[in-house]
């Protein structure tokens, strides 16, 4: 089967005056003085959306931050603009922290109402079977007032142990939004931006012999690498955002991953890259720019 994955397309849409306290204006702020709220935009997420339908999939995830600021206007334009693609495909998301960005969106949880069809309704593991193949989307996404970091609720991690030896799929892949690897493959530990219980994730791993692929985002550049589990490995890919005009001088662009799964596991990765216009296949071949 071939799975598309795209990740981190953080829709912007301007704040009412009724969001602006509290994290919002510091993150509208940091966006805008930053320069990275610049970077994305609608027109590479209607191209991403078009490759999409063209690449026809069997299946197509996302890990999470469709959005920039987790507003409802911000949902309901990415819910616009990804129509075309859970249209036509099944499709299967993640939170991510960007999407319970406020106190009060980790509590409301905005992307369960607007997208909860394909999260599983907002009850964690998720697991979305389609013939050999089972996604089990966790939700790493919490409110922190400063950091970006995530953390895996102590019952949905328990919950994933039974659910990963329960499920009878020959292959598994697990959708997280925060990595469990750095782009240099050293663990991802930093306490401002990644999993707080990275170890406790990995120990429910250790024994998941059927885990084939390990999906995720949050970091914008992407990459992949293969993570070491009580004597197997599994490949963990992050395609990068989804959502990003293309700087060459920065050597940043948008890609979308499509993954060949067999029951076996991982067979090839293509990687498409928004060349200012179209995603096309990434030179040399997925990750060799280094873009
Ligand atoms: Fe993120």
């Amino acid at each position: 089967m071939r799975v598309a994955h795209f990740t981190d397309i953080h829709v912007r849409r301007p704040l009412r005056l009724a969001e602006i306290p509290g994290k919002r204006l510091l993150g509208a702020a940091n966006l805008a003085y930053s320069g990275r709220g610049a970077g994305f935009s609608d027109r590479v997420v209607e191209a991403l959306a078009r490759a999409v339908l063209d690449l026809s999939p069997d299946v197509v995830v996302c890990t999470g931050d469709l959005t920039a600021l987790a507003t409802r206007a911000e949902f309901e334009a990415a819910w616009t603009l990804l129509s075309p693609i859970f249209e036509r495909f099944p499709f299967v998301l993640v939170p991510g922290n960007h999407d319970a960005y406020t106190s009060s969106a980790a509590r409301k949880r905005p992307i369960e109402r607007t997208f909860g069809a394909f999260t599983g309704g907002g009850a964690y593991p998720a697991v979305h079977r389609f013939g050999y193949l089972s996604f089990v989307g966790v939700d790493s996404a919490r409110f922190h007032p400063i950091f970006a970091s995530g953390r895996i609720p102590g019952p949905v991690l328990s919950r994933l142990g039974d659910v990963l030896r329960e499920d009878d799929a020959p292959c598994q892949v697990l959708l997280v939004h925060h990595p469990l690897l750095r782009a240099s493959g050293e663990p991802a530990t930093r306490r401002t931006r990644d999993l707080v219980n990275r170890a406790d994730l990995l120990s429910v791993l250790a024994s998941a012999d059927r885990l084939g692929l390990i999906l995720h985002g949050h970091e914008h550049r992407g990459y992949r690498g293969v993570l070491s589990l009580d004597g197997r490995t599994v490949p963990v890919v992050n395609p990068g955002s989804g959502g990003l005009e293309r700087v060459p001088e920065h050597r940043r662009t948008a890609h979308v991953c499509v993954y060949t799964l067999a029951e076996e596991g991982l067979i090839d990765v293509e990687r498409h890259a928004f060349d200012g216009q179209a995603f096309v296949p990434e030179p040399g071949g997925a990750f060799a720019s280094g873009w």
